[in-house]
């Protein structure tokens, strides 16, 4: 089945500030997809997946790369066609604060939307509250009257209103607590098998995305180091960086004594022009040739992986005969 969304090769730079060079962001990234279906996007801090992010929803102009809409190049599309995608593509952010304004009530904020396009949804606002788990009489609240999920709830709500295909959910629970964080993922589950949404989930957090996603791309300095589906990365990671990530996850790693809760080092500046693997810096498998030359993308089993020397590739070669 054609995806919803498809990336291809999607890069974007910043300038700094002063003329003091350039930042790459995101370096290369394709990815898509499919109705009903979560792509969960990993990485730390500042590996690009806001930007990714932002350029799926068309918030951010790539500097190069292709969007495919339902197979269709957006670059080709007219405006009318544009503007239609804009809305079939949600983007629903880390603060449900921020998202809503404080003068607005629940109801307002909700209509917002549709009024901007002057056009009615198919669905009333008690319905829409109704699907987010709100009781009708919460439209008449202000968002000063909310919890963190409540409010996170109500930007659900806006974004349905206008009846997405896909939602770009980037980080949406890491503002909660944890307690209501796995309320507000269920209920995202929920709504995605009602109404076939794809969804394209960024988490710093493997552990938030594991029980949520059916693939899961790893993002390492601008760039997805490892590919493939859910279940196989969480447990045959086969890069030493998703490794990590992995080790770092107390509930990964039940029978070890002492879990590294932390990523051990820092990634290089993304101002950088690194020769060989951007990992190389922190990885104990480094070799030469890592140092030298950047990994190109390979098949292993399953998965796609970016390492000169990942795990478990004789064994995947092996079982091919
Ligand atoms: N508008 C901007 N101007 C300049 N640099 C930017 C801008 N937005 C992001 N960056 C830089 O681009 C890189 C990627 O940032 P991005 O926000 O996409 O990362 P992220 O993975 O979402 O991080 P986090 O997990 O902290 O949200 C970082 O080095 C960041 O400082
Ligand atoms: S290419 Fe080399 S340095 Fe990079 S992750 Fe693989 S083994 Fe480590
Ligand atoms: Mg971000």
């Amino acid at each position: 089945m054609t995806p919803v969304i498809e990336l291809s090769e999607l890069a974007k730079q910043y300038a700094l500030p002063g003329g003091a060079g350039r930042l790459t962001a995101v370096d290369g990234v394709s990815l898509s997809v499919g109705a009903g279906e979560t792509y969960a996007l990993v990485g730390e801090s500042g590996c690009g997946k806001s930007t990714l992010a932002r350029m799926a929803a068309m918030l951010v102009a790539r500097d190069s790369g292709e969007v495919r809409w339902s197979g269709q190049p957006v670059s080709g599309m007219s405006r009318r066609a544009l503007r239609k995608v804009r809305d079939h593509t949600q983007i629903v952010f880390q603060d449900p604060a921020a998202a809503l304004s404080p003068r607005l009530t629940v109801t307002q904020a909700i209509e917002e939307p549709l009024h901007i396009r002057g056009r009615t949804g198919s669905r009333s606002v008690a319905e829409l509250l109704d699907a987010v788990g709100l009781d009708a009489s919460m439209g008449a609240r202000y968002p000063r009257e909310l919890s963190g999920g409540q409010r996170q709830r109500v930007v659900v709500a806006r974004a349905l209103a206008l009846d997405p295909k896909l939602l770009v959910l980037d980080e949406p629970v890491a503002s909660l607590d944890v307690s209501v964080q796995a309320q507000v993922l269920n209920l995202l589950a929920d709504l995605q098998e009602a109404h076939g949404l794809a969804y394209l989930l960024i988490a710093h957090d493997l552990a938030v995305v594991s029980s949520v996603a059916d693939r899961i791309g790893v993002m390492y300095l601008g760039r997805i180091v490892e590919e493939g589906p859910a279940e196989e990365i969480v447990t045959r990671p086969r890069h030493p960086y998703t490794q990590m990530l992995i080790a770092s996850v107390p509930a990964f790693a039940p029978g070890q004594r002492t879990v590294r809760r932390t990523v051990l080092g820092d990634p290089p500046s993304p101002t950088e022009r690194l020769a060989g693997c951007a990992f190389a810096s922190r990885c104990a498998s480094a070799t030469a040739v890592c140092r030298e030359e950047a990994p190109a993308a390979r098949a292993v089993g399953s998965v796609v992986v970016r390492c000169h020397h990942p795990s478990g590739a004789d064994e995947a070669a092996e079982r091919l005969g």
